[in-house]
């Protein structure tokens, strides 16, 4: 066991470290600084768990001694937490010792966290000018950090820690018993300080950190279930070296500097920035979370400034994500814990302008260069300008400055797909492969991981002869050694495949005889059956542990690979191909690979595969007489010493397109005319007809823009039509060239990217529009009017948004690097995907200047196509005069805690007239003028925390509607308050205080009934409110539906946590009959499942109208706020929705989006293009993908069902929830549904068989069943029961 450490600080043995420390302490503090009167003070938390062993201890050590009579202990206890570190608290504090007669030899002891330690240090530093003060930290944090090093403070209502005193302690006892009582958040903040100290410091102790995760956080997560204590006696050696290695470090670099400045404010790493973000987020927001938060920002600045790799920044956020920290202040759990609280990048310079180590104005902080080295042996002066772009989220670009004719050479990050072979390769040669430009990425940190486990190789990073980060492979020529671990492999599909096939080479251990592969939820659903089969008829054996055909599998070792003749079906994924090639060589002969079953998917990843193998030395053969059949000799990898992983072809696209656009010469040294990726070609098939020299050799492309003479962007060509098939990826990149091109270009063969992290191509037409660019949408593609120069672009007013897609992101940085003036990227982070360090190339490459930028109207513009929530973004309300937009807009402000206003009102007070004035004075034309004026001015200057309602005639003006539709587009919200027109009318007549209509108001009505539709995305139905009761009903169900549009409803997740959950189906042709009841029918029912299709059809149709069914919804919501789930029932599905009425389906669909309904059931068996657009308009409602059997055909343990599923997780990976509804012939198809439900279990799924035999599923299935009610006239399905019956059997069959 650990024994005590001792560690020296400024020249004194002072610090001891070790486990139950107490009685020692006690020994020696009485012996060492013997006194007449000790104080100790310490915070209820610990008084309650720690005091009383001091006392004991205190006691009996005295006893022993003639001391007894005139040594007293006394304590005082403060509640705990940052409000203690006060004057208030020091001052009551030192008044309670004046009154005691403490006098100068008193000795106090500080027992607690770091505001214990910060606190009592300042009073003993200035009680009587100062007295002995023993740190005895309790908090991780304070034993790494606060205690150490004799920084002592309180905080004062103008920051923390500004008032207080050096203030040395004569000793610290960091007693590491303490942390068994700590809670695990306290624990993990405290993990922070030791993760920084590594990461300035020390390699090496950083990379006992990376080991050590797992060990640490499931000591701190183990607790006693009583006590909720942890036991430490698993990491206790760990723990205690780690905190010695943290705190001998703080000590030498306090003992070599005293006092502030010079290597001391090296320990400031992360803290420069942690701590502005700390000001604005505490208490909610613990110190070393706002560090952690802070290290990932001054690493990215340390990056930005051409110092740090993006490996070294993906390496400090993989590790402080591993221990649980925060990485941003967008973390779901700070957004929570602060409520959403905004952290402004001015305040937050503002912040650190006060930082007490700034030097003069310039701020100071802590650079690195890689992982425990920092640029200068201190901090490092650094440029506001700098500091803003990384704080902030968009990025304003400037042309300004760019060299004409620069010649530049870039590197892009690697390709996913060659990284992981290379890693693999590397691993089972024999010898040391250095591999450069690694991509770092989930999947190959679990290829990585998986790897090292099984002793298949060793891994180290080191730093190459450029600067640029290696990682070391040391092979273990194919000696895979069972660790008896389960290899986790999360969702990677590539390590997946490759692994199964590479851990047939494993040999067993004394821990093992075999290896267990598997996944996370989704990854045991996808399929690894054909490439098992090929494997086990060699010789393997290997069995499945849950389903057949997918991870999770046990591989037995010893049981190699024969050699000889394999088949394998390679009509599904290529990675099974891949991965027998690179396992086949250390098969006892060689083996004869055959695809069968069809033409290989995906050859060119094949090739990629063979190639590869042949730079580690093994060639495979093509057979020359069999298709599809390849030979691979029985032969050892050899190392190849380096391997230079080629960079991806697509990211690659941009520094080219850098080139063609600004007329400068760039190249891309790793990737030429051999590379086997689709977007290797760009710069031939694209680059070169559009007039650009381009040199590709079999290994690099070169490419030189046209020059730019006159105009910015030379004389880059037009292509009339090009197929962008091949290389997909690269059209945005090619559509920004189109831009500035002479002519009009149109690319084709894209359709696949209207369904990727947007729809790239309505993006890209939206955005280009901004330039002035004329674009158009085609079905599979896009046409782009080129502008012939980048001088005539348009700047965009507002800027480009992005989508959360890092292919617009990057495509138009180009386009704004040429575009005359500033150009704002907003949402400029998510280039992260693929290249993080894309702007930083942008400025130290490319010289772009870059600026960050924040606008209070821009932070925190979201937009609803990317699901993002509203966050308080003014809201706007439109609709006919009479409508009740004055009524319903001041509900919406009252419930989301808006401020209401009037447009009408605003002009009044702006103008000092009456709206009936103005009209007389300046007539219709003039006050339609001044009601835009407003509007525009509102939603640019009170962009957030207001509700407006517009006048009725507001759509009158195409301006207008240019502006609320922009407005929806932009992530805005429009509401249109709908009310009868008939009612309407009604109502007015009686109101004489409103100006006359030119027209009459029914033929307003119906001009202007088109364009409040298209100018709202959302609808409230304003149904006749007849009494008190349903004011209050409407007011719940309101805000319920405003809380679903504006993102931050909780119904669903609310739940999914639910033990049950249930559905009444409102089976009425009129729901008005139900209303009555409605209290008493969704009794235990979480939603109302309104069945559009068994509504009233409309005169002369088979299908409902949208007015009747808004009417319905309006109707539903002034008696009930209990959400709604809408179904369009169809025919085929056992409901009486015609199937081929496909045009009235879309309408309702959409329309009850438009009405937020919570939920939205949508039919798997809608053709494609209803679905894409209900997905598309989905906002924040959430999508059930259902699917009926009413033929009682499928069985649940037969193909459909599993074709139905994996449909659900291919193409319809959008659905919230899947719901499979069957049929039970007898008893046993409830057991078959059960087993398919265990083992589908990546969607929260509503399986259940209908018919009497069925009823048992039912009961079964727990979330959102379906149920009937006894007051309902007809059962919506056959065998549905009752929430009673339903709670009554699952309590008879002991289901609770
Ligand atoms: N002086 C310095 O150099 C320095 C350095 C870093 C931080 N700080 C200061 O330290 C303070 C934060 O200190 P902290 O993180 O230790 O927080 P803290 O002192 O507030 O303690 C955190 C919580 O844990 C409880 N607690 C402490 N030890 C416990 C234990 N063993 N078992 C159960 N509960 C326990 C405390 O009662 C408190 O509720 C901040 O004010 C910060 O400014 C000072
Ligand atoms: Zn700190």
């Amino acid at each position: 066991m650990a024994q005590s450490t001792r560690v020296s600080i400024l020249g004194k043995d002072t610090i001891v470290v070790g486990y139950n420390l107490v009685d020692n302490l006690v020994k020696e503090v009485l012996t060492d600084l013997p006194s007449s009167t000790y104080v100790i003070v310490t915070d209820t938390h610990l008084a309650d768990l720690h005091l009383n062993s001091f006392v004991t201890a205190f006691a009996s050590h005295t006893a022993a001694t003639d001391a007894s009579s005139s040594t007293r202990l006394l304590s005082y206890v403060v509640p705990p937490g940052e409000a203690s570190k006060s004057r208030h608290t020091k001052a009551a504090i030192e008044d309670w010792m004046l009154e005691a007669k403490c006098t100068r030899d008193t000795v106090v002891l500080a027992l607690g966290g770091g505001v214990i330690g910060d606190m009592v240090g300042f009073v003993a530093a200035t009680f009587m000018r100062g007295i002995k003060i023993v740190q005895i930290p309790t908090t991780l944090l304070s034993m790494v950090d606060s205690s150490i090093g004799g920084k002592t403070a309180i905080d004062t209502p103008n920051g923390k820690n500004l008032v207080g005193a050096f203030w040395q302690p004569s000793r610290i006892f960091v007693d590491l018993a303490f942390l068994e009582t700590l809670p695990e958040r306290e624990f993990i903040n405290g993990m922070a300080e030791i993760i920084k100290t590594a990461a300035f410091w020390d390699e090496k102790e950083f990379e006992r950190l990376e080991k050590n995760v797992v060990e640490f956080t499931t000591a701190f997560k183990n607790r006693n279930a009583k006590t909720g204590h942890v036991d430490l006696s698993s990491i206790k050696q760990v723990l205690h070296d780690l905190v010695v290695g943290s705190i001998k470090v703080k000590a030498y670099v306090v003992t070599a500097d005293e006092r502030e400045g010079g290597l001391r404010n090296i320990l400031n790493f992360g803290h420069s920035i942690g701590h502005a973000y700390e000001a604005i987020l505490t208490p909610q927001i613990l110190h070393g979370e706002c560090v952690a938060i802070g290290m990932v920002k001054e690493a990215e600045l340390s990056r930005y400034l051409g110092l740090l790799s993006d490996s070294a920044v993906a390496r400090l956020t993989k590790i402080l994500v591993a221990y649980g920290l925060p990485i941003s202040v967008n973390d779901s759990i700070i957004r929570e814990r602060t409520h959403n609280r905004a952290t402004p990048v001015d305040q937050l310079i503002k912040i650190m302008a006060v930082d007490k180590k700034n030097v003069g104005s310039k701020k100071m902080i802590v650079l690195l260069t890689a992982i425990g080295k920092t640029f200068e042996p201190k901090a490092s002066a650094v440029s506001d300008d700098a500091i803003k772009f990384i704080l902030a989220p968009d990025a304003l670009l400037d042309s300004a400055g760019l060299a004409k004719d620069a010649k530049i050479d870039v590197i892009p990050p690697g390709s996913k797909s060659i990284t992981n072979r290379a890693l693999i390769l590397a691993a089972l040669s024999s010898g040391v492969t250095n591999l450069y430009n690694l991509l770092r990425s989930d999947d190959t940190e679990h290829m990585m991981n998986a790897l090292s486990n099984l002793s298949g190789a060793n891994f180290a990073w080191k730093t190459g002869k450029s600067g640029e980060d290696v990682l070391q492979v040391s092979g273990h020529s194919g000696n895979i050694i069972a660790s008896g671990d389960d290899i986790f492999l999360g969702n990677s599909g590539t390590s997946s495949r490759f692994l199964a096939a590479v851990v047939t080479l494993a040999k067993s251990s004394a821990k093992a005889d075999n290896v267990v592969l598997t996944g996370n939820a989704r990854m045991k659903q996808r399929p690894i059956g054909a490439l098992v089969d090929a494997l086990k008829s060699n010789g393997a054996h290997i069995d499945y542990l849950e389903t057949v055909g997918s991870l999770p599998i046990r591989v037995e070792a010893d049981k190699h690979l024969e050699g000889g003749r394999v088949e394998l079906a390679a009509t599904v994924s290529s990675q099974y191909v891949s991965a027998l090639l690179m396992a086949a060589p250390y098969a006892s002969s060689p083996i004869t690979l055959a695809l069968v079953g069809g033409k290989p998917v995906s050859q060119p990843y094949i090739d990629m595969t063979i190639t590869m193998m042949r730079s580690f030395g093994v060639d495979v053969t093509r057979s020359k007489t069999e298709e599809n059949t390849y030979v691979i000799p029985s032969q050892a990898y050899v190392a190849p010493a380096e391997y230079v992983i080629e960079s991806d072809a697509s990211s690659a696209t941009y520094p080219l397109a850098f080139a063609a656009i600004t007329g400068t010469t760039v190249t891309v040294p790793n990737i030429g005319s051999s590379s086997l990726q689709g977007d290797a070609k760009f710069a031939v098939d694209v680059l070169r007809p559009m007039g650009c020299e381009v040199v590709q050799t079999e290994t690099s492309t070169t490419v030189t823009g046209p020059s730019r003479g006159t105009t910015a962007a030379g004389q880059l060509r037009s292509l009339p039509l090009v197929d962008m098939e091949p290389m997909t990826d690269a059209f945005l990149t090619a559509s920004v060239l189109a831009a500035v091109a002479t002519g009009t270009t149109q690319i084709i063969g894209i359709a696949n990217q209207r369904v990727k992290e947007c729809d790239r191509i309505a993006a890209m037409v939206h955005e280009l529009t901004k330039f002035g660019v004329r674009a158009r949408e085609l079905p599979d593609g896009i046409e782009i009017e080129g502008r012939g120069s980048a001088s005539v672009l348009q700047v965009p007013e507002d800027g480009v948004w992005t989508y959360d897609d890092h292919r617009v992101a990057m495509s138009f940085s180009l386009l704004a690097v040429v575009a005359p003036g500033k150009v704002l990227i907003k949402e400029r982070r998510c280039v992260e995907k693929t290249w993080p360090g894309w702007w930083d190339t942008l400025n130290t490459t490319f010289k772009v200047s870059l600026a960050g930028s924040e606008h209070a109207t821009d932070q925190q513009q979201l937009s609803i196509k990317t699901k993002q929530a509203n966050n308080g973004r003014s809201i706007i309300v439109i609709g006919m005069r009479g409508a009740g937009k004055t009524y319903f807009g001041g509900l919406i402000a009252e419930a989301l805690g808006l401020k209401f206003e009037d447009l009408d009102w605003s002009l009044e007070n702006a103008t000092g007239k009456t709206i009936a004035e103005i009209i007389k004075d300046q007539g219709w034309q003039g006050f339609r003028q001044l009601e835009l004026d407003v509007l525009r001015q509102s939603v640019t200057d009170r962009a957030y925390g207001f509700t407006f309602a517009c006048g009725g005639g507001i759509v009158e003006t195409p301006e207008a509607r240019d502006i609320l539709t922009k407005y929806i587009s932009d992530g805005g919200i429009v509401i249109n308050v709908h009310r009868d027109v008939k009612l309407i009318m009604e109502y007015l007549s009686v109101d004489k205080t409103r100006p006359s209509y030119v027209d009459d108001l029914f033929s307003v009505w119906q001009r202007r009934e088109q364009w409040y539709s298209e100018c709202s995305n959302f609808l409230i139905y304003n149904s006749e409110l007849e009494n008190d009761n349903q004011i209050t009903k409407i007011r719940k169900s309101l805000k319920a539906t405003l809380q679903l549009i504006t993102g931050v409803s909780t119904v669903h997740d609310d739940i999914l946590r639910k033990q049950r959950s249930f559905f009444v189906c409102l089976t009425f042709p009129d729901v008005t009959i139900a209303m009555p009841d409605i209290d008493q029918l969704t009794q235990g029912s979480d939603l109302i499942e309104l069945r559009v299709d068994l509504l009233q059809s409309a005169p002369n149709k088979s299908t409902p109208s949208l007015a009747y069914v808004q009417e319905q919804v309006g109707i539903i919501r002034k008696h009930t706020s209990v959400p709604i789930l809408f179904t369009v029932r169809t025919i085929s599905q056992g409901g009486a929705f015609p199937n081929e009425a496909v045009d009235d389906a879309i309408e309702l669909l959409l329309g009850a989006l438009k009405l937020g309904v919570e939920y939205l059931d949508v039919e798997l068996n809608w053709p494609e293009s209803v679905i894409n657009q209900v997905v598309a308009a989905r906002g924040f409602t959430k999508l059930i993908a259902s699917n009926h059997d009413f033929t009682g055909s499928w069985k649940w343990d037969g193909p459909e069902w599993q074709a139905a599923w994996q449909q659900v997780e291919s193409s319809a990976n959008w659905a919230d929830a899947v719901k499979f509804v069957g049929f039970a012939n007898e008893g046993l198809d409830n057991y078959k549904l059960e087993n398919f439900r265990s083992t589908h279990t990546s969607k929260p799924f509503i399986a259940i068989n209908m018919g009497k035999k069925g009823q048992l599923s039912r009961v079964l299935n727990r979330l959102l069943t379906p149920v009937t009610h006894p007051l309902l006239p007809a059962k919506a399905a056959p065998g549905q029961i009752s929430v009673d019956q339903i709670v009554q059997a699952a309590e008879l069959i002991g289901d609770d």
